[in-house]
């Protein structure tokens, strides 16, 4: 993968949802078909020997990549969304974020035990959104759980790796 590429791409915006928040805006690599193409070539070949059969991705950055990753690795789909967006019944996680609280659902028939699960999402910070997401999944008792994301920050006092540890975990990118 052409790290540059994405690296050159990823905008910063300071102060961004709140003072002190250096946010990390993948929209500008999304948006860049190279780019696109390198960080979906990049998962697809880190799991094509998994044996997936499903991609969780968490809402909403985590679905770009999700779906389209979960197609070329020939799994299904699955949405796990903010509060109150599922019909259907789910389950529920919630969890601190590093600016404020959230909740997160799947719906309750969406993994079932002969499951192969990746869940990815965009980024890394605190690890709080995907902690939740990892123990909503660990419910279902799926065969396994990989976790993926595009970007890991490395920010003192974040520690997303540490929340995460113990899981099968990949990132493409480190941004200090
Ligand atoms: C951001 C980002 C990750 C999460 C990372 O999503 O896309 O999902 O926060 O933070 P954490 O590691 O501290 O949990 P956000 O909840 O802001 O929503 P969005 O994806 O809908 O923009
Ligand atoms: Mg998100």
């Amino acid at each position: 993968m052409n790290k540059d590429c994405i690296l050159e791409n990823l905008r910063n915006i300071p102060n961004y949802p709140k003072p002190g928040i250096q946010f990390q805006d993948v929209s500008t690599i999304f948006k860049n078909a190279e780019c696109l193409k390198e960080m979906a070539d990049e998962i697809v070949n880190l799991y094509k020997d998994k044996g997936v059969t499903k991609v969780v991705g968490i809402e909403s950055r985590g679905f770009v990549l999700g779906a389209i990753v979960a197609s070329r690795l020939g799994a299904g789909f699955v949405m796990c969304r903010k509060p109150g967006k599922l019909p259907g019944t789910t389950r529920k996680a919630s969890y601190q974020k590093e600016y404020g609280y959230d909740c997160i659902e799947i719906h309750d028939d969406a993994i079932n035990e002969n499951d192969t699960i990746l869940i990815h999402d965009d980024l890394l910070a605190t690890g709080g959104s995907m902690l939740a997401a990892y123990n909503l999944v660990k419910s279902f008792k799926p065969k396994d759980i990989y976790i993926n994301f595009i970007i890991e920050l490395c920010m003192e006092g974040l520690g997303g790796r540490k929340t995460l540890e113990g899981t099968n975990l990949t990132t493409l990118l480190q941004v200090s």
